[in-house]
């Protein structure tokens, strides 16, 4: 575990517009070096986060601490350790990539000519643009503009790398490029804090993540952690029997927590709602009727289906 004080503090953090909550309550703690993902749908309040702990936008209330300085306090000191990829990076302008990229370079007080050169080119290798680099800006295509903006986030060395649904647009091997430079950051001792609406885009390159909807946080922690706070106990089970598939169908039915049950050739499949005893006692009751059965499966709902299924009952909330 790591004791050191948290990289990223928000406490009790709430975004109004107007009369709606878009950021309701919000307390979360990042240890340092972490990649930590922040998931959630459509609207769910993650960019109005990340602009808060960004300095873009002032919160109706709360505090945020990013590697020991108060956000809302010292926007100066706070702007120096944050590296920000925005959800809608702005398309450079006339600029070739590399001239982009020294222009920041410059913004941002790294040295001399040649010093920032050694770092633009560094930030362009990361994300494997490097043969990129004499190209105008805006002959790219989305997802090498995509890597444009990241190239440039870490330029000045942020302590906080805060990147908004960085993956979109991306090509597997792109992915793959930002899932290591990432985790480089973080090695090299940064703490990132990236958003997606993909589960499984941030289990890969996460080691832990949390989980928000309509503003609020509904779980946070290791993957399997989360799954257990959003409380899925939801499974899918097939019964692969010999004979008498009607017989067994109809008695599964009638069981508690059963439920959505098909019969395809020798299986019988269904979701089961319910608790490892109950499922026992389902493998018992299918034995105790004489039905001969060759296999009994598990398999539990993805975490897709999980996150979809919290969304859902959120939205009929
Ligand atoms: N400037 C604004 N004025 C009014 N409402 C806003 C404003 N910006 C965001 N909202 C509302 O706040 C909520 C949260 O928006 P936010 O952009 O933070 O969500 P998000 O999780 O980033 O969504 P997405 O996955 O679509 O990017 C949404 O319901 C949105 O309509
Ligand atoms: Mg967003």
């Amino acid at each position: 575990m790591n004791d050191a004080p948290p990289a990223i503090d928000i406490r009790s953090l709430r975004v109004d517009y107007g009369d709606f909550v878009a950021v309701d309550d919000l307390t979360l703690s990042v240890p340092p070096r972490e990649v930590f993902g922040l998931v959630g749908p459509n609207g769910a309040g993650k960019t109005s986060t990340f602009r808060v702990l960004t300095t873009l936008m002032e919160p109706t209330y709360g505090e945020v601490i990013l590697d020991g300085v108060d956000v809302l306090e010292d926007l100066e000191s706070a702007r120096r350790i944050i590296g920000y990829m925005p959800d809608l990076a702005p398309v450079p302008s006339d600029l070739k990539v590399w001239e982009f990229l020294d222009f920041h370079a410059a913004a941002y007080g790294l040295g001399n000519r040649s010093q920032r050169r050694e770092r633009v080119a560094e930030c362009l290798e990361e994300v494997s643009l490097t043969d990129q680099a004499g190209k105008w800006c805006k002959e790219l295509s989305r997802g090498q503009t995509q890597r444009v903006v990241l190239a440039k986030t870490p330029l000045h060395r942020p302590r906080v790398l805060i990147l908004d649904e960085p993956a979109s647009g991306l090509d597997p091997l792109a992915r793959r490029d930002l899932r290591n430079a990432l985790r480089k950051l973080a090695d090299a001792g940064a703490t990132v804090f990236v958003s997606s609406h993909i589960l499984s885009e941030l289990a890969e390159m996460c080691s832990s993540l949390c989980v928000m909807n309509r503003g609020k946080l509904l779980a946070s922690g290791t993957v399997d952690q989360v799954r257990h706070q959003l409380g899925s106990t939801e499974r899918v089970l097939t019964a692969t029997l010999l004979a008498r598939h009607g017989e067994a169908g109809e008695w599964l039915s009638s069981q508690p927590a059963v439920h959505d049950l098909k019969i395809t050739g020798q299986q019988v499949i269904f979701g089961f709602s319910g608790d490892d005893e109950a499922q026992a006692d389902l493998m018992e009751g299918i034995l105790a009727l004489g039905i001969r059965m060759r296999a009994f499966e598990e398999k539990r709902s993805s975490f897709e289906d999980i996150l979809v299924e919290v969304a859902e009952n959120n939205r009929h909330a």
